[in-house]
Parts: structure tokens; C-alpha cells; sequence
């Protein structure tokens, strides 16, 4: 964590877990114990919960996420919901790309651009999810790996339309496992996907682009993991779903910025 620029930013991914209560519970405990000047905090609740939630968190510090949205605005599209739904539902964020859904549900990098196309429309603020498997990763293609899912997300546009986009880096060996990457494997990734954002879109955008790191993000690892420099914050899992675990990791302590 370096960058003055770079605000911090805590979001947490509760997938598909939490009915509608135990979900108005944990966000009203996130929205009373989120302090005024600490990180940027979002929460990216299931589809069922956004309005429920909403209302939750309304006039705190909190900010409200998808965990997915379609391309399109509107359509014959069964099951799925737009950029512009979510954001009536309440939420300025989505995730976008996240490993579950590209290995479950074919997500690609076509289609992340397509919704980051419409999320940008829509107002939204991207988080766009990247990051190798096990295999690529034994195999040495992580940079490789990284660099084709950050080009078919991210090129094709203005630096400055993408100025709201935030990039999650989630090793999915990581995710879920417990095993998290280590600071300076996290940091490695880092590095390499803020040189790939500068070769697409300038030195200045990258300097200024925020990453996250994703995978088994615990209270117990979260200080060393932000002292990094190219870490700028972190997209968490589990950890996330528990206001006690979730409020430590916001409340991270890392060296001050310089
Ligand atoms: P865990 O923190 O449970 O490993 O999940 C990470 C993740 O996928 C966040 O999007």
C-alpha cells in the first residue's frame, strides 16, 4: 500500500450464502462498525438481499455490489439481471468475472468485457476478477494467464472510462482453500498486472488503478498482506461473512502510505 491516490478498498463476497435476516443483521453491524475514515467498504450481497440490504445500510459508509449482472439492459433473458436493475436495486458496485463463474458458469473473457461495457454504462464501479488456477500456476502461466484475461477485459477503451475500475486478483488455488498466497507471491501478481494496465492504458491509469487481492483473506493475514505497496486492499470470501471477522479486516494495520 503505497499510492496516496489509491484509496483502500475492503469488499466482501458473500456469494451465495445468508437468508434475508442473518443478511439485514451482518450489514447493519457493518454499517455501525465501519469507521468514517478508514477504507472504501462494499459489500457484494446475493441478488435476493440487494434491496433488503440496501435499506440496511442506508446513510453509512457502506457501499452496495452485485456479484454478477448481464450484458444487456433488458431482454428474454431468464434468471439473469442488468447493470441497470442491480443499480435500482441500490448497488453503485458489481463483480465482474469472478473464478466461480468462469469455471461453473462460462463466463469468459468476452463476456466480462460485455458487462464491464454495461456496468460502465450503468454507472457502476467494476471489480474486475482475475487470477490463474493451480495447474497454471505449476505450469509457470500465471503472467501469461494474467495478461489474456487483463487485455480481454480491459482493452478497446479510454483510460478514462475506466478511471471507476478496480481488478481483484483472486489466485483460485487460494480461494476457499485456506492456502492463502503468500505477501510476496500476492505482490508479484500485483506488480505484473499493474505493468500489463500501464502497457494497455498508460503509466498514469496504472498508477492509479486499485487492486484488490482475493483468496482466504483472514483477520490473521491481512496487516502483512497490505503492506505490500501494490496491494491496495482486498476482496474477501468467508471472512467476510461474520460482522467480527469482516470489521478486523477493515480495520487493517499497514505501514501509512507514502
Ligand atoms: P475466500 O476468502 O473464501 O477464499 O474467497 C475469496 C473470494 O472468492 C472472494 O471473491
Amino acid at each position: 500500500m503505497s499510492n496516496p491516490l489509491r484509496r483502500p478498498m475492503i469488499a466482501g463476497n458473500w456469494k451465495m450464502y445468508h437468508d434475508l435476516a442473518a443478511s439485514v443483521t451482518l450489514a447493519k453491524a457493518l454499517a455501525a462498525g465501519t469507521p468514517e475514515n478508514g477504507p472504501e467498504v462494499v459489500i457484494a450481497t446475493p441478488a435476493t438481499a440487494l434491496t433488503v440490504v440496501a435499506a440496511a445500510i442506508k446513510g453509512s459508509k457502506v457501499k452496495l455490489a452485485a456479484q454478477n449482472c448481464h450484458w444487456e439492459k433488458e431482454g428474454a433473458f431468464t434468471g439473469e439481471v442488468s447493470a441497470s436493475q442491480i443499480k435500482d436495486a441500490g448497488c453503485s458496485a458489481v463483480v465482474l468475472g469472478h473464478s466461480e463463474r468462469r469455471q461453473y458458469f462460462g463466463e469468459t473473457d468476452e463476456t466480462v468485457k460485455k458487462k464491464l461495457t454495461s456496468a460502465l454504462a450503468a454507472g457502476l464501479l467494476p471489480i474486475v476478477c482475475v487470477g490463474e488456477t493451480l495447474a497454471e500456476r505449476e505450469d509457470n502461466r500465471t503472467f501469461k494467464v494474467l495478461d489474456t484475461q487483463l487485455t480481454g477485459a480491459l482493452s478497446g477503451f479510454g483510460p478514462s472510462q475506466l478511471a471507476s475500475v478496480v481488478v481483484a486478483y483472486e489466485p483460485v488455488w487460494a480461494i476457499g482453500t485456506g492456502k492463502t498466497a503468500t505477501p510476496a507471491q500476492a505482490q508479484e501478481a500485483h506488480l505484473y498486472i499493474r505493468k500489463t494496465c500501464a502497457r494497455l492504458h498508460g503509466e498514469a491509469f496504472a498508477a492509479g488503478l486499485r487492486i484488490l487481492y482475493g483468496g482466504s483473506v483472514k483477520p490473521d493475514n491481512i496487516d502483512a498482506l497490505m503492506s505490500e505497496p501494490d496491494l491496495d486492499g482486498a476482496l474477501v470470501g468467508g471472512a467476510s461473512l461474520k460482522a467480527d471477522s469482516f470489521l478486523r479486516i477493515i480495520n487493517f494495520k499497514a505501514p501509512a502510505r507514502a
